[in-house]
């Protein structure tokens, strides 16, 4: 499994939306909308992938130079509670210091 970078509006994020879909908002009774989605715009949208398949996703928001937000983290129904969702945070922390943030809220 690896992570990387998706792009907005990418096939692969289009792939990170079903996920989200699935995981974080059909549980709701929720479903992503356009409006919704287009809070991703400005996001770093983090995915880890198994060959080209999607098994997690984590967003981080820009809310200033220094500050970023983590939102709509989902790992695959039968991955959960394997270490995953914790890979996808380190990644996540060693990003921010790698480009200058000072803090992940
Ligand atoms: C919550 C979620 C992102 C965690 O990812 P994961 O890969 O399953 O978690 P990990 O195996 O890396 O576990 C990390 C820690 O979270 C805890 N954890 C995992 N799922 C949990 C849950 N549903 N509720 C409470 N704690 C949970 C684990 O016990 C572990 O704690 P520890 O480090 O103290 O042992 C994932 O289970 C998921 O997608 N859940 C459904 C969607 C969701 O709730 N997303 C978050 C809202 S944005």
């Amino acid at each position: 499994m690896y992570i990387k970078i998706i792009t907005y509006q990418s096939s692969e994020y289009l792939k990170s939306l079903e996920l989200r879909d699935k995981i974080l908002r059909k549980p709701l009774g929720m479903k992503l909308t356009e409006e919704f989605c287009r809070q991703d715009k400005d996001d770093f949208i983090l995915g880890m992938f198994e060959e080209n398949r999607i098994m997690a996703v984590l967003h981080l928001k820009p809310l200033s130079d220094t500050v970023l937000k983590m939102r709509q983290v989902a790992v695959n129904e039968r991955l959960q509670e394997k270490g995953i969702g914790s890979k996808l945070v380190l990644f996540s922390e060693e990003f921010a210091r790698n480009n200058n943030y000072k803090k992940i809220v």
